[in-house]
C-alpha cells in the first residue's frame, strides 16, 4: 500500500511574492460562508457549548463573521438563543408594541418604562393603525386617565410607509419629515412593522456586520442526526436561523447523507452546511445532495482526541487541499474547522482553498464565550471542552431529546470520549481578537502578492518546512521578558 504524506499548518509556510498593495486597507477579506451567504470577516465561531451562544453570536455577526449556536440544549432554549440574536439589532421591528385607542396615558407610560421604548403605535378595535404616542406626548401629562386617542398624533398627520419599502427610501422619509419612527402598514392599514432612526444609527456602528435581508444579525444553528432533528430544524428555521449546520464528528456516513436528504425534502432551499469531512470522496457525495457549504476537519481541534482514540483523521492542511480540489468544481465553499492557533493559520487555511475558518478553542477564553470562569493562582481561565468529551456527552444526554430512548446517565464504560475538557487563559473581548486575526490575515494576503482571498488562492505557493524551520519561525534564543 502506498502511504500518502499529509501536512498541517505548522509543516508549511507561504512563499512571499511581490506585494500589489501599499496598505492593509486596500485588502478585502470578503468570502463565502455558503453558496448564498457572504461574510466580510471569514471567521465562524464553533458550535461548542463553551464557545457559541447568543452573546458570542451577536459579536461575531457585528464584526462581520458569524456564530453557530450549539445544539446541546432543548429546542426551546436553542430557539431562544436565535431569537436573542435576531432581535438584537433589527432595522425593521416586526411586531412593534401597540395599544388601543381606549388605553390610557397611564398604560402608555407603564409600557414605555417596562420595555424601554419611546413610542407606541395606537390601533382601533380592529387593530388598524390610527396614530402614535411618543414619550413627548405622555411624559409630563398629569391626567393619567386620558385616552390615547386624545393625546396621540393622528393618522392624518402621521408619516407611514407601505411594508416592503427599501431602507434607502425609509431613510429619506425619516430625514425629509425629521421623524424618529416610521410605521409600516399594508394596503388595508394594518401594522406590518416599524423602522426607527435609532436602529438605523445603531447599525452604522458596525459597518462590516453580517446581516440578513431584513437587517437582522446573521446566526447559524447546529443540529444532530438522531431522533427529533426535523422538529429542531423546523423550530430553528421559523426563528430565523440563516443556516443549519450538521453537527456530527464523521459526516461522511449514511446518517449524515440521509439527514441532508431529509432536510431538503422538508425545507427546500434552506442553507445547509454539512460535515465534518476530510476527503474528496466525501465532497463528491455531499455535492450530489446540493449542500451549500462543507465543514472540513477530522481531529485537528484544540480539545479533540479523535485521532488518538480512533487512529483516524487527516492533518488539516492536506484535508483542506484534497477537499478544495473537488469542491471548486461544484462551487461549494469550505469551512476549515479546527486547529487555528494563530492568525498565520487562517492565512494558510484560506490559501489552501477554504473560504472561511471555524474557531473553537481560541475563542473559548473570551468574555463572550459561555464557558465557566475559574481563577487559579490569581490568573483567570475559562473552561473549554470538546463536545465528544466525557462530561459534554453526559450533559448532552441529560439535556437533549437524544436521551429519550436511552438511560439518563451513562457510565464511563458506555462512553468512549473523543475529546477533553481543558482550561484556556482568559483572552478579553472576542472583537479585539478578531481584529488581530484579520490584521494578520490581511498582511498574509499582501505577502502572497494578492489583495483578496480569491487572488491569494490563485497566487499562493506553499513550501514545506522542517522542524528547524518552525523553530526559526518562532521567537528564539531570547529570554521572554513576560
Ligand atoms: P479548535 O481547534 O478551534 O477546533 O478548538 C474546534 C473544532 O473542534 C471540533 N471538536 C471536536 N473534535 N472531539 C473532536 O474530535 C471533540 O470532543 C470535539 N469538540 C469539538 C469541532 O469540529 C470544532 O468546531
Amino acid at each position: 500500500m502506498e502511504i500518502k504524506e499529509a501536512l498541517t499548518y505548522d509543516d508549511v509556510l507561504l512563499q512571499p511574492k511581490k506585494a500589489i498593495v501599499t496598505s492593509r486597507s486596500e485588502i478585502s477579506t470578503r468570502s463565502l460562508l455558503s453558496k448564498h451567504i457572504a461574510l466580510e470577516t471569514p471567521i465562524v465561531s464553533a458550535n461548542m457549548d463553551t464557545v457559541t451562544e447568543a452573546e458570542m453570536a451577536m459579536t461575531m455577526a457585528r464584526e462581520g463573521g458569524i456564530g453557530i449556536i450549539h445544539r446541546f440544549m432543548s429546542i426551546e432554549e436553542q430557539v431562544n438563543q436565535i431569537n436573542k440574536v435576531k432581535r438584537s439589532e433589527s432595522i425593521i421591528i416586526d411586531k412593534p408594541f401597540s395599544l388601543k385607542q381606549y388605553n390610557t396615558v397611564s398604560d402608555a407610560k407603564q409600557l414605555m418604562a417596562l420595555q424601554g421604548i419611546s413610542g407606541i403605535l395606537v390601533t382601533d378595535v380592529n387593530n388598524k393603525l390610527i396614530g402614535i404616542v411618543s414619550s413627548r406626548d405622555v411624559s409630563f401629562e398629569e391626567d393619567n386617565n386620558l385616552k390615547l386617542s386624545e393625546v396621540m398624533t393622528e393618522k392624518e398627520d402621521l408619516i407611514t410607509a407601505l411594508y416592503g419599502i427599501s431602507l434607502d427610501d425609509a431613510k429619506k422619509l425619516l430625514h425629509e419629515y425629521r421623524i424618529e419612527k416610521l410605521p409600516l402598514i399594508d394596503d388595508a392599514g394594518y401594522i406590518k412593522g416599524l423602522i426607527t432612526r435609532r436602529d438605523i444609527l445603531k447599525s452604522t456602528l458596525h459597518p462590516l456586520a453580517s446581516k440578513d435581508d431584513r437587517g437582522r444579525l446573521r446566526v447559524g444553528a447546529a443540529i444532530g442526526v438522531k431522533t427529533g432533528f426535523i422538529e429542531r430544524a423546523e423550530a430553528l428555521i421559523n426563528a430565523g436561523t440563516d443556516i443549519l449546520v450538521l453537527d456530527i464528528a464523521h459526516g461522511h456516513s449514511e446518517a449524515g447523507l440521509r439527514t441532508v436528504k431529509e432536510l431538503r425534502v422538508h425545507f427546500g432551499n434552506i442553507e445547509i452546511m454539512a460535515g465534518n469531512i476530510a476527503t474528496a470522496e466525501a465532497v463528491e457525495d455531499f455535492a450530489k445532495l446540493e449542500v451549500d457549504s462543507l465543514k472540513v476537519g477530522i481531529g485537528p481541534g484544540t480539545t479533540c482526541t479523535t485521532r488518538i482514540v480512533t487512529g483516524c483523521g487527516v492533518p488539516q492542511l492536506t484535508a483542506i487541499m484534497e477537499c478544495a480540489k473537488i469542491a471548486k468544481d461544484y462551487d461549494i465553499p469550505l469551512v476549515a474547522d479546527g486547529g487555528i492557533k494563530v492568525s498565520g493559520d487562517i492565512t494558510k487555511a484560506l490559501a489552501a482553498g477554504a473560504s472561511t475558518v471555524m474557531i473553537g478553542g481560541s475563542f473559548a477564553g473570551t468574555q463572550e464565550a459561555p464557558g465557566v470562569t475559574r481563577i487559579i493562582n490569581g490568573m483567570k481561565y475559562k473552561v473549554c471542552r470538546g463536545m465528544a468529551s466525557f462530561d459534554a456527552t453526559q450533559d448532552r444526554l441529560k439535556k437533549t431529546e437524544e436521551n429519550k430512548n436511552t438511560c439518563n446517565t451513562k457510565t464511563f464504560d458506555d462512553i468512549v470520549p473523543e475529546g477533553i475538557e481543558a482550561l484556556v487563559p482568559f483572552r478579553g473581548n472576542v472583537a479585539e481578537l478578531i481584529k488581530q486575526f484579520i490584521g494578520g490575515l490581511k498582511s498574509g494576503i499582501s505577502y502572497c502578492g494578492a489583495n483578496n482571498i480569491k487572488s491569494m488562492q490563485q497566487n499562493a505557493t506553499f513550501i514545506k518546512i522542517t522542524t528547524a524551520g518552525m523553530t526559526e519561525s518562532r521567537p528564539h534564543d531570547v529570554k521572554m521578558s513576560y
